[in-house]
């Protein structure tokens, strides 16, 4: 019977991860377009020097959720041994969302900026390094 169990839910692993179809927005393209629109919200927060915002918009971004694990999984197929970097760069971000929150907190101006370009350039590393392949694996067009 437990042995039936794991088969069963090996195989239904197996078929969400291939069944998916191929053109339907990843649950991760949601996260993304959050991640988007929070970082718009904290360039209108340091414009407006509202730090209490900033910091709410900085954890948002770094405690941003996950894609379901079926999801993770075709990602994990596709990205192969480049895994470890695509999760490094993942990583970096969350790091610079945590020093702009702590920046918003400390209501420091400046280390919000520095923190804010630091994560800047989170986001812009692992779009170079993997969007456009990812997008033409997943959806089968050219990122725009
Ligand atoms: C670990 C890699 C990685 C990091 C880090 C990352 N992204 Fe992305 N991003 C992607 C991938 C992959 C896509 C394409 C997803 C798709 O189209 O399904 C994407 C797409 C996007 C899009 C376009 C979504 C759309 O409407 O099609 C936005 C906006 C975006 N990311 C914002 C951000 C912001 C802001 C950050 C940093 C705070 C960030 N991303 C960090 C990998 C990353």
């Amino acid at each position: 019977m437990k042995k039936q169990l794991k088969l069963l839910a090996a195989v239904t692993l197996i078929f969400t991860t291939f069944a998916a179809h191929a053109a339907e927005p990843l649950a991760l393209q949601q996260v993304m377009k959050d991640l988007g629109k929070n970082m718009q919200i904290v360039t209108d927060g340091i414009s407006r020097e509202d730090w209490t915002l900033v910091e709410h918009s900085a954890h948002l971004i770094g405690e941003h959720p996950e894609a379901p694990l079926s999801e993770k999984v075709r990602i994990m197929a596709f990205m192969g041994s480049n895994m470890g970097k695509f999760k490094s760069f993942d990583g970096q971000t969350h790091e610079a969302a945590h020093e702009m929150a702590e920046a918003a907190q400390e209501k420091d101006g400046q280390k919000v900026i520095a923190t804010f370009q630091k994560l800047q350039i989170g986001c812009l590393a692992c779009h170079q390094a993997f969007r456009p392949a990812f997008v033409a694996h997943f959806y089968g067009k050219s990122a725009n």
